[in-house]
């Protein structure tokens, strides 16, 4: 396991787990944007295709393509990886690299049952690795403002958080079945919605006492949410309600209510970190940076400064309770 003495200056070697849209598009480049993180190797079903991605995003290791997990983790030179598979997958895999004493970023949501987050979270611990989960939002700089400001009482008690992030979605995509997808939904955006309500609400409004839910499977009929609202009551009396849906695109919002003030976000749920956000007291100013490399030199940090990441194993698993304790009520 790579300690931050092995580190010194050098940039953690962290392999990719998979080839597809999100590691292609967004998590290879923000690596590649780094000083602090390289891209060393990569996973994929197929050797051709982790050879290409490889050598188009320039891999660093002497052999970095592999279609066999266990050759990739058995290299000493590897310190971490980036698991950036389908849902279902996330869980053994974190258990293998875990096992092989690497350092795991894995993406949201953790895993498809609250049993396999926990035994992931066992594992890292157990293996004395780090385990963050991918919630690239928390990295958006203008949320980030937002979240000092509400916190810090800029807003008078906070009251209510609402937030919709609908996406029109292809039923042949993995998701919508249940081979390596548990939630639909949810689990492409919705995840990302509950992580924004927990990271806002808490701990000013202390933990959610209640919650309930309407999930909807009408239109395709397959096992997976279509719409999925989801309402939630805070110690404090606060309360949040979120709408994710795969049957059609809208402007993805969030608003946030205090006692004394407000905020509105328009469009910056997404993955440019760019959108739009007014209060009370007008438009917020907010620069625009890659969340994604934010997120990724944070797990580094955690490494280097031998702490937890901004989001650990432990919030990725409270985030998968609520998802299956909305589906458990709120399905017909
Ligand atoms: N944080 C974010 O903003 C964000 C955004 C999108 C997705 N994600 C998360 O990232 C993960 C991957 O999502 P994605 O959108 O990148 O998915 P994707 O485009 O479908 O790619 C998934 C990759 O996983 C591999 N894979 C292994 N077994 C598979 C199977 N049975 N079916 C399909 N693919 C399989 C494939 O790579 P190989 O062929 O190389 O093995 C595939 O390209 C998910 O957990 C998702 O929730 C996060």
């Amino acid at each position: 396991m790579t300690t931050t003495d092995d580190l010194g200056s050098r940039a953690l070697r962290i392999a990719m787990i998979a080839t597809g849209r999100i590691a292609d598009r967004s998590l290879a480049p923000a690596i590649a944007g780094s000083s602090e993180v390289e891209l060393w190797s990569v996973f994929s079903r197929d050797l051709g295709r982790a050879r290409d991605f490889a050598q188009r995003h320039r891999a660093a290791a002497p052999d970095p393509a592999f279609d066999d997990l266990a050759a990739l983790l058995a290299d000493p030179d590897l310190d971490a990886v980036l698991i950036a598979s389908p849902d279902g997958l996330h869980a053994g895999q974190c258990l293998e690299a875990a096992k092989a004493g690497k350092h795991v970023l894995c993406e949201k949501p953790m895993a498809t049952t609250s049993a396999d987050a926990e035994k992931m979270n066992a594992a890292c611990r157990e293996a004395g690795v780090k385990l963050g989960i991918a919630y690239h939002l928390r990295w958006h700089r203008g949320h980030r403002i937002l979240h000092h400001k509400v916190q810090a009482g800029e807003f008078g008690t906070l009251r209510h958080l609402r937030v919709q992030w609908p996406i029109l979605a292809d039923p042949s995509n993995w998701r919508a079945r249940p081979e390596v997808g548990q939630w639909w939904g949810l689990a492409a955006v919705g995840t990302h919605c509950i992580d924004q309500i927990r990271w806002m609400m808490r701990p000013s409004c202390g933990e959610i006492l209640r919650q309930g839910a309407q999930i909807t499977r009408r239109v395709h009929r397959g096992p997976h949410d279509e719409t999925a609202l989801i309402h939630f009551e805070f110690e404090s009396g606060a309360t949040a309600e979120l709408c994710t849906s795969v049957l059609f695109d809208a402007p993805r919002r969030m608003e946030i209510y205090g006692s004394d003030g407000y905020a509105i976000c328009e469009n910056t749920l997404g993955m440019q970190g760019t959108g739009s956000i007014c209060t009370h007291e007008g438009d917020l100013p907010f620069s625009i940076v890659d969340p994604y490399a934010e997120e990724i030199e944070d797990f580094s940090a955690s490494i280097r400064e031998d702490r937890n990441p901004e989001v650990d194993g432990e919030e990725g698993l409270r985030n998968i309770e609520l998802i299956e304790r909305a589906i458990a009520s709120g399905s017909p």
